[in-house]
């Protein structure tokens, strides 16, 4: 008899983003005639760059020859592509990192999910309310128990350290869903709160391209100490449209320790190592390279467009609705806008009211987490167009509901 992870069973039913996929998949089939616009799921409408492209392409002329064949790389990488992100995303704020702390890997989602598996079963856990829901599902299925950190409007979307002592922490910022930030002066205490506590800091910048505001911290290894608590994860999905090609990495410095049950210390850097090399095979060479061109001069000014014209829906959108009556977070230093939902509905009757009579998708609050209930996120991956239409809608269907 084979037993299962009985852990399973305390999940919700189905993923949040597979739930909405569903709904709105019976919707347009009941109403084909209907032109809905999706700014539900994070996924972007941008292609992968040119710059990316073309080093793609030429990758994949390189492999089709005896010369340039690659067969299984590295697990952890190329070293072209992790000395690309030493020196681009951390040199150049300061930030000395070595190639080995680098792992490149086929997606962010993947690594936060992985990630638990270096850890141990009876570590508690914190996560905020609202969350971006791979870090509650993949700590469910492995049995963890959970502090939840609220964060809404009430405390300006910044997480309280917590009462009890807990051993990882997860900290998004930009945030996902609510599209706010944390300063550095707040960050610090979260890294002073882990020096203390022997915790580590799991933290997901895959936003910080979005930043717009100075003081805001790109990555958590800008604060002082952070080397010694912090796991960073970063992604190529939204900035250079690699959702669908798939590359991202984890940064595992080698200061950064576990612990044994007797209070030995151990590098997790080892054991990430350990496990990539078990359990995966790298990411593909062309993929790599096309990551390796976000850091060309071309591929540098693609990105920058890409995240002015992302951030430039995010302003069409939380101007339009702040038009239209509703409270908005978020949008600045994001591409998501968190709105509050009008009075008396639930996050899901808004998802229904706007789907049905503005055939606009976008993501209840509630899904995130209980304190998410009365909110609603809408992305900014969207075209332009489709954003000034979006809003257009919203707002007719707003005056409805007046
Ligand atoms: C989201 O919509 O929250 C993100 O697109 C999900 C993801 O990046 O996996």
């Amino acid at each position: 008899m084979s037993l299962i992870n009985e852990n399973f069973l305390e999940l919700q039913d189905s993923y949040l983003f597979t739930n909405i996929a569903r709904k709105v998949a019976k919707f347009t089939q009941e109403n084909p005639d209907k032109e809905v616009i999706k700014l539900g799921i994070g996924d972007v409408t941008k292609p992968i760059v040119p710059a990316c492209l073309e080093a793609m392409h030429k990758a994949v002329d390189e492999i089709g020859t005896a010369e340039g064949f690659k067969g299984y790389g590295p697990e952890q990488g190329y070293d072209f592509l992790r000395k690309a992100i030493v020196e681009n995303d951390y040199k150049t704020r300061g930030v000395d990192l070595d190639e080995d702390e680098v792992f490149v890997s086929d997606g962010a989602k993947c690594d936060c999910g992985n990630i638990v598996d270096i850890f141990a079963q009876n570590n508690k856990v914190a996560i905020t309310d609202p969350v971006y829901p791979v870090y509650l599902d993949t700590n469910i299925m492995s049995g963890r128990s959970i502090t939840y950190l609220p964060i809404t409007a009430e405390n300006n979307f910044i997480p309280e350290l917590p009462k009890e002592k807990v051993d990882m922490i997860y900290l998004c910022f930009p945030n996902n869903p609510t599209g706010t930030v944390l300063s550095k002066e707040e960050l610090k205490k979260w890294v002073e709160y882990a020096k203390e506590n022997k915790s580590v800091i799991l933290y997901d910048a895959a936003y910080e391209a979005f930043i717009t505001e100075d003081d805001i911290p790109h990555s958590i290894y800008e604060i002082e100490g952070a080397k010694d608590v912090a796991i960073e994860f970063r992604s190529y999905s939204k900035t250079a449209g690699f959702t669908g090609v798939r590359c991202a990495y984890v940064v595992v410095p080698k200061s950064v320790k576990g612990y044994t049950t007797d209070g030995k210390e151990v590098s997790l850097n080892k054991l990430w190592n350990r496990r990539t090399c078990t359990k995966f095979n790298g990411v593909s060479y062309a993929v790599q390279r096309a990551a390796e061109a976000t850091y060309s001069k071309e591929g540098k000014e693609q990105i920058k467009a890409n995240m002015k014209a992302y951030l430039e829906n995010a302003k069409i959108i939380k101007e339009g609705l702040e038009e239209a009556g509703f409270t908005v977070y978020g949008g600045v230093n994001s591409p998501y806008i968190w709105l509050k939902v009008p009075e008396g509905m639930t996050s899901w009757e808004f998802f229904d009211k706007l789907l049905e009579e503005a055939n606009i998708v976008g993501t209840p609050g509630s899904g995130f987490g209980s304190n998410g209930e009365g909110y609603f996120r809408l992305t900014a991956f969207g075209t332009k167009e489709n954003s000034i239409k979006a809003i257009e809608r919203i707002k007719q269907t707003a005056n409805k509901l007046k």
